[in-house]
Parts: structure tokens; sequence; C-alpha cells
């Protein structure tokens, strides 16, 4: 008798797994799935997460016609739908093709952010979000630059961009020379232009783009 992929079912699935798969092997994966969970749940409730939920999104989201999240963890998943709640529709990408199933089911795009302006040709934004990409994938300053580039081209003018970023990481994204060309400290009602903690490393930078 000859069986389908279709035909077995989940619980088939399991049972094999467990036949063939050493349990030392399996347990590792389930402490590996235990930690990176934990560490989600951290990440999501930290203060700076917390400012980012429910100030930096809503605030920056208002007006912006579309708007594009960069980046995409379990953590934030959710943020698509905060996103759109404040009137906007949001686009998101990561280089991960696995994350995608954590972006906008629809308007996910996998790709390089250095070269987010090939990605998203043709396309324009109110706001651009980008958090935790320098220092995380982005490392180096003329990687970091690029990226600025080419987010200065998807912007319409006037649109925001949030970066957050670890000072302990990366240098001040204000100092990198697409960001001096194209970018002015944005001031938005309910936004600090930059905020700072003593707990952690983290900042964000609010800049408008010029012109
Ligand atoms: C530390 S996580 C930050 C995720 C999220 N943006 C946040 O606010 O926490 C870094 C993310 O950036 C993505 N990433 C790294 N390098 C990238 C690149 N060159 N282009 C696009 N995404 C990249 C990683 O795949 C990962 O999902």
């Amino acid at each position: 008798m000859t069986l389908r992929l279709e035909q077995i079912s989940h619980p088939q699935i399991i049972a094999a797994l467990k036949t063939f798969v050493p349990s030392p092997i399996r347990s590792f994966v389930r402490r590996r799935n235990v930690e990176s969970e934990k560490v989600a749940l951290a990440t999501a409730r930290s203060t700076d997460r917390k400012l980012l939920n429910e100030t930096l999104l809503p605030a920056l989201s208002r007006g912006a016609g579309r708007a594009l999240w960069v980046g995409c963890r379990a953590y934030t998943a959710r943020y698509p739908t905060i996103i759109e709640a404040c009137g906007a529709e949001c686009w998101t990408t990561d280089i991960d093709p696995v994350a995608a199933r954590h972006g906008r089911p629809g308007r996910h795009v996998t790709g390089d952010a250095k070269q987010i302006d090939a990605l998203f040709a043709g396309m324009e934004f109110g706001t651009v979000f980008l958090n935790g990409v320098f220092g995380f994938g982005i490392d180096d300053v003329a990687g970091q630059d690029e990226c600025i580039e080419g987010i200065s081209r998807i912007l319409k003018p006037g649109g925001l961009l949030l970066v957050g970023w670890n000072h302990d990481a990366v240098q001040d994204p204000e100092r990198l020379p697409a960001m001096q060309k194209s970018f002015v400290r944005a001031a938005v009602p309910g936004c600090e232009t930059r905020v700072r903690y003593d707990d952690v490393t983290h900042v964000y930078d609010v800049f408008r783009r010029a012109g």
C-alpha cells in the first residue's frame, strides 16, 4: 500500500519524530524553544518596548498613509494590527525568510533592508519603523548608511523614520552621512525626538525626511 503525504495525520508525524529523533535532541530543541519564548516575553514587557507599543507606534502611524515595519519576530507580530488600527496600511520586511510568518500577511517582503528601495520600488511610505536592526544584522557603518539612504528614497517628503538602536552596540545613527543629508529631527506631538534610558542601552530617535 502506498501512503501519500497528505494522508499522514499530525499525531502520526509526531509519533514518527519520537521514533526517529533521539530523545537528547528532542529535549535540546524543547529547551531552546522555551528559552526563546522567555526572551520574547521579557522583550515584549521591557520599559522601552512599552513606550514603542503604547506611544511611538500609534503616534507615528496616524496619518502615515502607508507604514513599513522592518525586522519581524514573534513579539512584533501584533504591531501591524496596532499600526493599522491607527489608519495606516502596514507593510513588513525581514531578511530572514522564516520571519515572514511574523510579518503582515499578504504585505510582507523578504529581503535585505540595505536594498530597501529596490524591495519596495515604486512604493511610498509615510513612516518607516527601523528598530533593533542596526547591530542585529546591519552592523557596519557602510551598511547602515546604505539602509538609511534607501529609506530616504521610499519615504515621502516629510515622512517619519523611527530608529531604535543600542548605544553600546552601534555608533549614533544621526552621524551617518545619509542621515545628515536627508533627515532632520522630528517634533511629533506626544513623542520626544530622542528617548534614552538609565537601565537599558536602547535609544529611540524620531527623524523626518527633509525636503
Ligand atoms: C533583534 S531583531 C529586531 C526585531 C524587531 N525589529 C524589533 O523591534 O525587535 C533583528 C531583526 O532584524 C532582521 N535583520 C537583520 N539584518 C537584516 C537586514 N539586512 N535586512 C532586513 N532585516 C534584517 C533579523 O532577521 C531580525 O528579525
